[in-house]
C-alpha cells in the first residue's frame, strides 16, 4: 500500500472531473469550447473522452486542491502544481489549455496532455513522469479500446489525441495512440497480449510515415501482422475525418489498409525518381531486397507482377534478380 499513489490517483480523478465541469460549465471555459467545435469534436465526444480546460490563471487547480486537504508539494511531485518560479508556494502546472486526460488500463486517470489553444510552443504538455504514470508505458484509450481489441484482436495504431478521438466517432473502437514518444518496446509488449494484428494509422506527413517505418519491424519481430493506413498526402486522421467523414475513414483508410511490404514500396518509390533510368534502377534493386527477404513465392510473385507492370519490366528478369539475391542471402 502506498498513501501518497492512493491521494494522487484521488486528486487526479477530480481534477480531471473539475476541468472538464469547467470547460463545459463556466464562462472560463467559452473560447475552448469554441476551439474544440471550430475542431470538430462532438459533444459526445467531450463527454466520452472527459476533456477538459485548465483555464489560463496561476492558481485554479492549485485553489481546488487545496480546499480538499491536499498537500500541495505532493501535488507537484504528481505532476499537477509547478514550483513557483520566485518566491515559495505552487502554481497550477497546467494554464489555458484543453485538458485530455489520460487513463491507465483500468480506466483511472494518471496523467493529463494539455493542448494549446490555437498555435503557440509547446503544442502539447504533458504530465511528467510521475509515481502513477511513466509515458513509454502507456497507451492513450486503451481502457476503452480493450474490449474491442479483444474481440478483432486487432489494434489500430495512431499518432494522437484527436486522431484516436477521431477515429473513436467513425466506428473505429480498437485505437490507441503512444504518447508524444515514439513505439517502445514496453508498448509493443504490452500490445502483445491483447492482439494479432496491427493498423498503423500513422500521420500522412513525412515525419509519420517515417515513423511507421520504423514501427513495423520491431511489430513484426514482435510476431504481429502489420498492416498501414495509408492518408492523402499531408493529412492526419483527425484532419482527414473533418474533411472526409468518418464513414470514408472507416472504409477508405482503416479497412483499405494496405500489407506492410506494400506499405514499404509505396514509401521507396517516394524516394525515387522512376522517370530517370537511374532512379528507377535504384527502386527496384531496393524494392528486391524487400521482396526478396518475404518467405512465400506466392507474395513474392505478387509484388514481382506488380513492379514488372508498373515500369514496363519483364517478370522473368525481375525473378531472376530476386533469385540471385535470395540465393546470396542465405
Ligand atoms: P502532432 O504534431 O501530429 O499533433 O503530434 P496532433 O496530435 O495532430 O495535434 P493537433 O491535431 O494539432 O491537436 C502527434 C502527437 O505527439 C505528441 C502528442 O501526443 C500528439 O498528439 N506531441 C506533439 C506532444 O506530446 N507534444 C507536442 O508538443 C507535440
Ligand atoms: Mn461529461
Ligand atoms: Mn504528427
Ligand atoms: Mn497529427
Ligand atoms: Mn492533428
Amino acid at each position: 500500500p502506498d498513501p501518497e499513489r492512493d491521494r494522487l490517483l484521488q486528486a487526479y480523478e477530480w481534477s480531471a472531473k473539475f476541468y472538464h465541469f469547467l470547460l463545459k460549465n463556466t464562462e472560463h471555459g467559452t473560447a475552448a469550447m469554441e476551439y474544440l467545435r471550430s475542431r470538430n469534436f462532438s459533444d459526445k465526444m467531450i463527454d466520452q473522452f472527459q476533456i477538459g480546460y485548465a483555464p489560463d490563471r496561476w492558481d485554479t487547480l492549485q485553489q481546488f486542491l487545496e480546499k480538499r486537504q491536499f498537500d500541495l508539494a505532493e501535488m507537484e511531485r504528481g505532476g499537477l502544481l509547478s514550483v513557483r518560479g520566485e518566491g515559495k508556494g505552487f502554481i497550477d502546472r497546467f494554464r489555458g489549455r484543453i485538458m485530455f486526460p489520460i487513463a491507465s488500463r483500468t480506466g483511472k486517470v494518471i496523467a493529463f496532455a494539455g493542448r494549446i489553444l490555437g498555435d503557440g510552443q509547446p503544442k502539447y504538455l504533458n504530465s511528467p513522469d510521475t509515481k502513477l504514470f511513466n509515458k513509454s508505458r502507456v497507451l492513450y484509450n486503451l481502457h476503452q479500446s480493450k474490449a474491442s481489441i479483444r474481440k478483432t484482436r486487432q489494434i489500430v495504431l495512431l499518432e494522437g489525441y484527436g486522431d484516436v478521438i477521431s477515429a473513436w466517432e467513425s466506428g473505429v473502437l480498437n485505437g490507441v495512440a503512444t504518447m508524444g514518444t515514439s513505439l517502445t518496446e514496453n508498448h509493443v509488449a504490452m500490445m502483445k497480449n491483447l492482439a494479432d494484428e496491427i493498423v498503423l494509422s500513422y500521420d500522412g506527413d513525412r515525419a509519420g510515415q517515417a515513423a511507421a517505418i520504423k514501427a513495423i519491424p520491431m511489430l513484426e519481430e514482435a510476431g504481429f501482422r502489420v498492416k498501414v493506413a495509408v492518408l492523402p498526402s499531408g493529412l492526419d486522421p483527425d484532419e482527414f475525418v473533418s474533411r472526409y467523414g468518418g464513414d470514408r475513414f472507416r472504409e477508405q483508410v482503416i479497412e483499405s489498409a494496405v500489407s506492410s511490404v506494400k506499405f514499404k514500396l509505396i514509401y521507396l518509390k517516394k524516394n525515387h525518381i522512376l522517370l530517370e533510368e537511374d532512379g528507377k534502377i535504384a527502386y527496384v534493386k531496393e524494392a528486391l531486397q524487400i521482396i526478396a527477404s518475404l518467405h512465400s513465392s506466392t507474395e513474392r510473385e505478387v509484388y514481382l507482377r506488380e513492379i514488372a507492370s508498373e515500369l514496363e519490366l519483364s517478370y522473368d528478369s525481375l525473378k531472376q534478380d530476386c533469385n540471385l539475391l535470395r540465393a546470396s542471402m542465405q
